[in-house]
């Protein structure tokens, strides 16, 4: 997305040439795999350009965007941080660990901050009970946290945007 919130159509359209189109609903799933990638979202207009370029129906665009949690149909933040509140993360303080990341990112009763640099959300497993509590951030996984350690490793995230923004 640029800074105005918007996407530009030729953007779109580059993530549709450059991909590859064999008719299936792979082909469209990996179209809206790069759009999500790219604006960290999948914007509406953005569906509407996909199925007229690909022929096919809104709605079988929809139904893909709306199937797999991997999509999401409203804007997130650049870092996903999933908090794991599974019994074995919850019986280890998760439901701590949730409250001090949203006090630290400000979040009140949102998922994504203002800056769209993070968006929380409650999982119920990551799969690796032993090590909890836990908490993923993008594709790092962050084993027996502690509330001490939040701080330190949200500003890991923050210091990555400051250096791209220098
Ligand atoms: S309950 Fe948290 S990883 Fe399984």
């Amino acid at each position: 997305m640029n800074p105005n919130g918007t996407f530009l159509a030729n953007e779109i359209e580059d993530i549709i040439l450059n991909s590859h189109q064999d008719g299936t609903d792979g082909s469209l799933i990996s179209i809206l795999e790069d759009i999500q990638d790219r604006y960290h979202f999948l914007p509406r207009d953005a569906l509407i350009l996909v199925s007229e370029r690909l022929g096919i129906p809104l709605s079988q665009a929809y139904s893909i965007a709306t199937f797999y949690n991997a999509f999401s149909l409203v804007p997130k933040g650049k870092h996903l941080v999933s908090v794991c509140l599974g019994t074995a993360c919850h019986v280890k303080g998760g439901g701590d660990i949730l409250d001090k990341i949203r006090r630290e990112l400000n979040l009140d009763s949102r998922e994504t901050t203002e800056d769209f640099q993070f968006t929380v959300e409650e999982v119920r497993c990551l799969g690796c009970c032993s090590l909890s509590p836990v908490v993923r951030v993008d594709n790092d996984t962050y084993a027996h946290l502690k509330q001490e350690q939040v701080p330190r490793i949200l500003k890991k995230y923050q210091r990555a945007k400051e250096a791209l923004d220098a």
